[in-house]
């Protein structure tokens, strides 16, 4: 728990910076990493941008995985998460184009498409560090409400909250937010060998108690880490607040 969004976000920073400087990458083995998209991890990019421009780590050993994408937006829609991405990481760091794995939510054919992305996790050597954010509703990538806990990679179909939650991008207009996205299955995250979720703000709260403290369940599916050996939740004072 650090006092605000920027210290827990440089947290996590450091933390990701220290873990991928002490791995002995070969080429058989990269460090495989798989990210989130939001404001919540904004800031982290931010802070890991600022590292490689310092000479303090780099991505050039580095294969990333992102949870999600956008069923049917334009890869080049600004609200895409690819363009996310690459606005806020990609561009700016020295990962080589190959290493980076986006989901398409173009694809003619979603299901395959779902498939070969595990297929990919797989081949890559399974995921290192998952680094994570969490819906006010306590979702995991798109596993909104109500998914299994053994969920792969697939068709996600958006619950309201998050449509509502995600309208801010789309100029308030909720009929302009994409109803379905690609996703990562909460049992994708969990085959992780480490995962950490970023939880900043009041307005999380409620979802940070449920994860911690309630019972590990298909509704609030972040709550899933509680059955990780190896997770950590980075917030900040304010999603702390008691409810
Ligand atoms: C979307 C993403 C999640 C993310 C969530 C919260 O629903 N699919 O991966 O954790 O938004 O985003 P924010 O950090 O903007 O609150």
């Amino acid at each position: 728990i650090r006092e605000d969004a920027n210290s827990a976000s440089e947290y996590v920073a450091q933390y990701i910076i220290h873990r991928i400087n002490d791995f002995e990458p070969t080429p058989e083995r990269p460090f495989v990493l798989g990210l989130p998209t939001g404001s919540s991890p904004e800031l982290i990019y931010r802070h890991l941008v600022e590292a490689y421009k310092n000479d303090d780590v780099s991505f050039a050993n580095v294969v990333t995985f992102n949870m999600d994408e956008y069923v049917d937006l334009p890869e080049e829609h600004p609200e895409s998460y690819h363009s996310f991405m690459y606005k806020h990481f990609f561009s700016h760091v020295d990962i080589k184009p190959a290493n980076v794995h986006l989901l398409n939510g173009n694809a003619e054919d979603l299901v395959a498409e779902c498939a070969e992305y595990e297929r990919k996790i797989k081949e890559a050597g399974g995921i290192e560090l998952f680094l994570g954010g969490t819906g006010p509703d306590g979702h995991i990538a798109f596993n909104e409400p109500g998914s299994s806990l053994r969920s792969r990679t697939r068709v996600a179909t958006l619950a309201e909250d998050t449509i509502r939650a995600n309208s801010r991008f789309f100029d308030n207009d909720i009929s302009q937010v994409p109803k379905q996205a690609l996703s990562v299955g909460v049992g994708t995250v969990m085959d992780a060998r480490e995962v950490i979720l970023i939880i900043t703000g009041a307005h999380k709260a409620i979802a940070l108690q449920k994860v911690v403290e309630g019972s590990v369940s298909h509704i609030w599916t972040a709550s899933c880490l509680q059955m990780h050996e190896n997770a950590m939740i980075a917030c900040d004072d304010a999603a702390t607040d008691e409810m």
